[in-house]
């Protein structure tokens, strides 16, 4: 490993904030310059670091990508190795995909990205438990006590197999309406109010040290939609229902009002909840998607609950908004004005 990857490695153990890597890529030799990498890190004179994830880790947090299939394209897996310190599968690891039929487990999508992230010296972020999107057929004709069980299996199942190597689970994605009210999901018609909290709670069951996340869109400022978010937290937190932590997807566009943006992550931290930014992209191009992707690593520079970013894709080539070409990095796997945003805000000092 070329050095500036060691020194990444060992500044994210240092910090209090420090998220959990895939467990056999914690090595002896890293605990060993634990100490000298810490005060290389944090002290004023210290290099600026050239990749995404080395910079984060300055602030004890990942920088990280969503991965697709292309691990055997040359360009994708060296610019995924390089930058990035926390892989989450764009697809592998949701409910269509591990569980397509009932009882029957398919992990092999997920088994290869946990591999990669172990081998490598990633973090993984697990993504998602339960969500009304990316459902099995079998799962979406079920009723009552029946999609209840399911629900709990799944879970068991999934976070089961991978206990001890998610660093966090987004356990609930995308279960309110813009209005603050609760989407009307399956799950919300069939099991009421109180399914979140249950499968925050299976989840806990079944992997207790992971970070138990709620994850959603919309969520970029002080709005109707967060606001009930809040709520929820607030009242799970004051429950003791297992919530460690809230996921804002942040699909943003260049001129997405952000003026919130940080207020927002705040309130929410300061519920004793971590935050994370977990599906950051930008449509646009030039210095107005360079100034969005400024502000959100600023924010999470400045946040101290904040344990990292996440964008949305490795490079334009294969995001799932291709047209709006939302990422740092280009189809030809360039580096944009966004990617030179971010490194310098990541370098900068923590305000
Ligand atoms: C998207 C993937 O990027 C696509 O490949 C897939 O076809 C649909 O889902 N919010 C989420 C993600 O939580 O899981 C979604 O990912 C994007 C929106």
């Amino acid at each position: 490993m070329p050095d500036r990857s060691s020194r990444s490695r060992t500044a994210q153990r240092a910090s209090r904030h420090t998220p959990r890597r895939a467990r056999p890529a914690l090595t002896a030799a890293a605990t060993g310059a634990l100490a000298a990498a810490a005060v290389l890190a944090f002290s004023p004179t210290a290099q600026a670091a050239d990749t995404l994830g080395g910079a984060a880790a300055q602030h004890g947090r990942y920088f990280g990508a969503a991965v697709a299939p292309h691990l055997g394209e040359t360009d994708y897996e060296s610019t995924l190795n390089r930058e990035f310190s926390s892989v989450v599968a764009e697809n592998a690891m949701k409910w269509d995909a591990t569980e397509p039929s009932r009882g029957q487990f398919n992990f092999s999508g997920g088994d290869q990205l946990v591999a990669y992230a172990q081998q490598h010296g990633k973090f993984v972020r697990g993504h998602a438990l339960v969500w009304h999107a990316q459902q099995p057929g079998w799962v979406q004709g079920l009723t009552g006590d029946n999609l209840r069980q399911a629900m709990r299996n799944h879970i068991a199942g999934v976070a089961g197999h991978y206990k001890g190597k998610i660093d966090s689970w987004d356990v609930v994605n995308e279960a309110f309406e813009w209005d603050g009210s609760r989407r009307q999901s399956n799950l919300q018609q069939q099991l009421g109010n109180g399914w979140i909290e249950d499968a925050f709670r299976a989840a806990k069951a079944a992997d207790p040290k992971a970070k138990l996340c709620y994850n959603d869109y919309g969520t970029d400022g002080i709005n109707a939609k967060s606001d009930a978010i809040y709520r929820m937290v607030k009242d799970f937190r004051a429950r003791g229902v297992p919530l460690d932590c809230v996921g804002f997807q942040s699909h943003l566009a260049s001129n997405s009002d952000l003026s919130t943006y940080r207020q927002n992550l705040q309130r929410f931290a300061d519920l004793g909840v971590h935050v994370q930014i977990t599906e950051l992209d930008v449509g646009g191009s030039g210095a107005a998607q360079a100034n969005v992707y400024r502000q959100v690593t600023q924010a999470c520079v400045a946040i101290a609950r904040c344990n990292g970013i996440t964008v949305w894709g490795v490079t334009d080539k294969y995001s799932w908004r291709a047209q709006e070409t939302p990422l740092p990095f280009n189809s030809s796997y360039q580096k944009k004005e966004a990617y030179g945003a971010v490194l310098a805000a990541l370098n900068s000092a923590a305000s």
